[in-house]
């Protein structure tokens, strides 16, 4: 194989068996040869000038991170699609889908496609916007939904950041029946966060902040969504899932729906992050205590969760140091999220072809990503490569946001990103970035 433009040498590779119909982990090679996945084999012949000796290392399909806020336009001063992907490829991500919630919100095609422009040329990993469901643009959903290198439509339930919410029911159901594809959903409820909004103000601390957005109000919410659901029978799919009672709900209604967790809810807890980082842990919905925490990790092994995604939701430190509640929910989280669950699979809590669908094989399903998220022949030669055995340390220097800190900062680990390939080309290499700006919009399978 001496006319490969690239050969992965050495690793093992987290490789979609077709006739298994899973991802299993082999020794093999890989050639890369026009932007594809060229050849898979046990052993390929390598010249020097094309081939990269991986030994020691783990090849994982390019990770997808399918829910990140990087607030251009309108919020730089946060973070923008420049900066927010460069966190990603260095954190070993290799493709985003972008939330609206910017100013303005992405609710129209044109502001959609003010995105579009204003990454090309600047992303440093692939990239998809999401359209927002507002009161004023749903008659225009089926059509929005449809624009390309879209996941689809967004909507917020409860209000977090940003103006979109749609907290009537009516439009809710609206929004329902003017589209077909996977609706993905905020899902709190905004009138008893309303109502209970005096405990956060009494208590002025974050640590009643989870008490105040409590789990009523986000399984008030996630029930309405999946009732509306079957009667539409329109597919949802339930951002950052915080709850042992919406977990139980949702393990029983997978037909219809999919279901998202994130990296934090797994690795923290109430009370200690709020007394150990204050506002730094505030974000929605909120992280909750011990007995949802191990309930959470019983979804991820029970199959009821389908993606883990990072909620990359900087603010400035100066914004998140306002008292609470007035400091802004939400922290980055698009960089630490693959060395974090790495650290998990190294202490044995899940297995690394687990972790691997759901960053992977599973958000390319549910969202019909055109061509990305397996090691298969005729794939993207997008891959994360990583460490398992490597130890360090997640510190704020390394972060690459605009805003300069991680709630994990001090965090040792064991497992870490050491390459960032996009297309056969080597974008991050040992916590460098060393090709710029090589991301491109992501294609999604045709629908109806
Ligand atoms: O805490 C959050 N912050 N949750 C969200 O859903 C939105 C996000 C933001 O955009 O800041």
């Amino acid at each position: 194989m001496t006319n490969a433009d690239l050969i992965l040498k050495n690793a093992d590779a987290m490789i979609y068996d077709s006739e298994q119909n899973k991802i299993v982990k082999k020794r093999v090679d890989i050639a890369v040869k026009n932007q594809r996945i060229f050849e898979i084999s046990s052993s390929l012949q390598a010249t020097s000038s094309n081939t990269l000796d991986l030994t020691g290392l783990t090849i994982l399909p390019g990770l997808i991170d399918s829910q990140v806020h990087f607030r251009e336009p309108g919020l730089t001063h946060k973070e923008d699609l420049e900066t927010g992907t460069r966190a990603a490829v260095l954190g070993g991500v290799t493709s985003v889908f972008e939330m609206p919630n910017t100013t303005p919100s992405t609710t129209t095609k044109e502001a959609f496609e003010e995105k579009m422009s204003l990454a090309k040329n600047r992303a440093h990993c692939n990239y998809a916007f999401f359209l927002g469901a507002a009161n004023e643009n749903v008659s225009e959903l089926e059509n929005l939904e449809k624009l390309p290198h879209s996941p689809g439509i967004k909507i917020f339930l409860g209000a977090s950041f940003g103006s979109l919410l749609v907290d009537d029911d009516k439009i809710f159901e609206e929004v329902m029946k003017h589209g077909r594809r996977r609706l993905t959903i905020h899902s709190e409820d905004e009138a008893r966060m309303r109502a209970r909004k005096h405990i956060a103000v009494e208590a002025a601390h974050p640590r009643a902040h989870h008490i105040w957005r409590d789990e009523e109000s986000a399984m008030i919410s996630t029930r309405k969504a999946v009732a509306l659901a079957k009667k539409y029978q329109r597919p949802i799919h339930i951002l950052h899932v915080s709850s042992s009672e919406e977990m139980a709900f949702l393990k029983e209604n997978k037909d219809i729906a999919s279901v998202e967790i994130l990296p934090q809810f797994l690795t923290l807890s109430a009370p200690e992050c709020y007394e150990r980082l204050g506002t730094l842990a505030q974000q929605n919905p909120p992280i909750r205590d011990i007995r949802h925490f191990e309930k959470l990790w019983q979804a991820v092994e029970n199959g009821t969760v389908d993606i883990i995604g990072s909620d990359h939701a900087p603010h400035t430190l100066e914004e998140k140091a306002q008292p609470y509640p007035q400091s802004p929910s939400g922290f980055p989280g698009v960089q630490t999220l693959l060395p974090i669950m790495l650290n998990h699979v190294h202490q044995g809590r899940f297995s690394l072809e687990r972790f691997t669908a759901l960053v992977t094989e599973n958000p390319r399903r549910l969202f019909g990503v055109r061509n990305k998220g397996r090691i298969q022949l005729g794939y993207d030669a997008d891959f994360t490569i990583v460490d398992l055995k490597k130890q360090n340390t997640i510190t704020n220097k390394w972060i690459a946001s605009k805003c300069g800190y991680t709630p994990f900062d001090g965090m040792k680990v064991t497992g870490w990103p050491t390459h960032t390939i996009l297309k056969g080309q080597i974008i991050m290499q040992d916590d460098q970035v060393i090709s710029a700006h090589q991301g491109e919009a992501i294609d999604f399978e045709a629908h109806a």
